[in-house]
This record gives structure tokens, sequence and C-alpha cells, in this order.
């Protein structure tokens, strides 16, 4: 814990705080797995916002088949989220399939012309809740064919 929080400062103080990497932030390029923007939850809601997701790295029948047959290595799902005062996404949550698991991240920024910062801290928050959908490969969004323009 105290080697995290130091870590936490030294990114703090020179800057450097991990930015997503390109195939994050090109998530438009990506299929579109909700048709209609999700909304909100409610307060207690982790990632606030009207969210979009995303799926890279999988083709449309991996997708449908996910649920069942799992997520193939390489998938990464991005969940993007929209502030409802604001016309920029504020934060990117997402789930990389590596070697049979998912390593989970989530980013954050609070402009538009701001870079996206990645938040410290382990993944066991977001593994805890997801738990609740393993049986379905820990994604919670089943899939729906949509209008490939997206939703933005
Ligand atoms: C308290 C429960 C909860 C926590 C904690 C949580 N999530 Fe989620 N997550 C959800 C729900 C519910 C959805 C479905 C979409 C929605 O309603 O926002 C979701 C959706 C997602 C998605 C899109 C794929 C899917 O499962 O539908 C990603 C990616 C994601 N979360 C990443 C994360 C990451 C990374 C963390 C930790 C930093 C995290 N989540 C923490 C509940 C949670």
């Amino acid at each position: 814990m105290y080697i995290a929080r130091v870590l936490c400062l030294l990114s703090w103080l020179c800057g450097c705080a991990e930015t997503p990497p390109d195939d994050v932030l090109d998530y438009a390029s990506c299929l579109l797995m909700n048709p209609l923007p999700i909304e909100a939850t409610g307060n207690d809601d982790p990632h606030l916002g009207l969210k979009s997701i995303y799926a890279c790295n999988c083709t449309e029948e991996e997708l449908i088949e996910a649920p069942v047959h799992h997520y193939p290595d390489g998938a990464l799902i991005i969940k993007v989220s929209s502030r409802e005062t604001q016309d920029f996404p504020w934060l990117l949550a997402t789930m990389r399939k590596r070697e049979g698991s998912w390593e989970w991240a989530e980013y954050t920024r609070n402009f538009a012309d701001e870079a996206f910062a990645r938040i410290p801290g382990g993944s066991q928050i977001c593994t805890d809740c997801h738990s609740q959908v393993s049986g379905v490969d820990w994604v919670f969004t089943v899939y729906q064919p949509g209008d490939p323009g997206g939703n933005e």
C-alpha cells in the first residue's frame, strides 16, 4: 500500500500518469455492442454517465458466441462514458484478455482537450463486482447488433 502511494505521488509529481494505449483510444473503430446508450443505474453506478461499449479484436461471430464460448485472447472491451452535462467522454474502462484472463484498467479526464490518465489501484474492485457475471466470461453487456455508425 505504502509503495503504491509513493508510486502514485511520483507519477503525479512528474506528470507522467499512464495514458491509454492507442488501440484503446481508437475504440470507435471497433464493434459497438449496444445500439442504444446505457443509462446510469443510480448513484452507486461505478461508471457514471451515458455509456457505449465497444469490442475490439474479435469478430462479430465471436462476440455473439462469447457468453458461451468466452472471448478470444487479445479481445479488448472498452466502456466509454460521457457525463450527461458534457459532450465528450470522461471515462474509459477496459478489459483486455491476455492468456485466458482479463486485465482491467480505468482512465479518466476532466476536460475535452486533456489526456486520459490511468487511475492507479488494483483490479480487485473491478473483479469483485464483475464476478456476478463470471459465468458469462465476466462481461455484463450482451452484444446487440445495431447501427454500425455508433452512438456518438
Ligand atoms: C459495482 C459494480 C462494478 C464495478 C466495481 C465495476 N464495474 Fe464495470 N460494469 C458494471 C456493470 C453493471 C456494467 C454493465 C454496463 C453498465 O451498466 O454500465 C459494467 C461494464 C463494464 C465494461 C463493459 C463490458 C461489460 O462487462 O459490460 C467494462 C470494460 C468494465 N465494466 C470495466 C470495469 C473496470 C476496469 C472496473 C474497475 C476499475 C469496473 N468495471 C468496475 C459494474 C461494475
